[in-house]
């Protein structure tokens, strides 16, 4: 399972990064808009705190899909032929994902709501499908099942496509889906520093070092 990162906020992933053990960084055009900067730039600044093997996904915008063919091809130039392109599936985005593939590039295929999506991003080739567990919950359905099936139907094709969960708004939403083994999600990082948001945690690890420094004095450690 991989976590990454679902941010543009370069502060709050080099904050993240010291503190979890995370694998990469997504991110899409409401993301970059919120960073409030020039999108290249933010996105430079993301690759090199990555290095240059690490998973950075960055969307196209354009609606036809030999545009979004030629973003790919830009932003491989701009950050490194390893970017993962997300490309929202549409008529148009599913005709590019397969441009895409045709030529070797790395896809994400976004924007996913429904099964049939998954199954057709899926047999399409992407390397990454990225499902919206939140907002699949705010249409009345079960997110976190509903990306399960699309995991049962992977599984069933033999597809080598991975799962890449997005759009989480609570932690049960992620233990449900760590606990089927789903490839990969990407967490905002209130989300993730929320794994370990726990006060009884927080007075357990407080109590043994009182204990300790009843023992041996105040501020005392194993060093001494
Ligand atoms: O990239 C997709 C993901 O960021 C969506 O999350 O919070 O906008 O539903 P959200």
């Amino acid at each position: 399972m991989k976590i990454l990162l679902d941010t543009a906020d370069v502060n709050a992933i080099r904050r993240a990064y010291e503190y979890f053990p995370l694998d990469g960084v997504t991110t899409n055009p409401s993301i970059l808009a919120a960073a409030g900067r020039a999108p290249y730039e933010v996105l430079g600044e993301i690759r090199d705190l990555l290095g240059k093997d690490g998973d950075l996904h960055v969307q196209v915008i354009s609606r036809k899909a030999e545009d979004m063919l030629a973003e790919a091809q830009r932003i491989r130039e701009k950050l490194g032929e390893n970017t993962f392109i997300k490309v929202p599936v549409t008529p148009e985005g599913l005709k590019a994902i397969m441009l895409m593939k045709e030529r070797g590039i790395r896809v994400t295929a976004t924007c996913i709501y429904t099964v049939q999506q998954a199954f057709l991003a899926g047999k399409a080739g992407a390397d990454y499908a990225a499902p919206y567990v939140n907002r699949i919950e705010n249409l009345g359905e079960d997110g976190v099942k509903t990306v399960q099936r699309m995991q049962d139907v992977y599984d069933a094709n033999g597809f080598g496509t991975c799962l890449l969960a997005a759009s989480f708004k609570n932690t049960r939403q992620v233990t449900g889906l760590a606990e089927y083994g789903i490839g990969a999600m990407t967490l905002p990082p209130d989300i993730l520093e929320g794994l370990l948001k726990n006060p009884c945690v927080d007075s357990a690890a407080e109590k043994f070092i009182a204990d300790f420094e009843t023992l041996r004095g105040p501020g005392a450690t194993m060093l001494d």
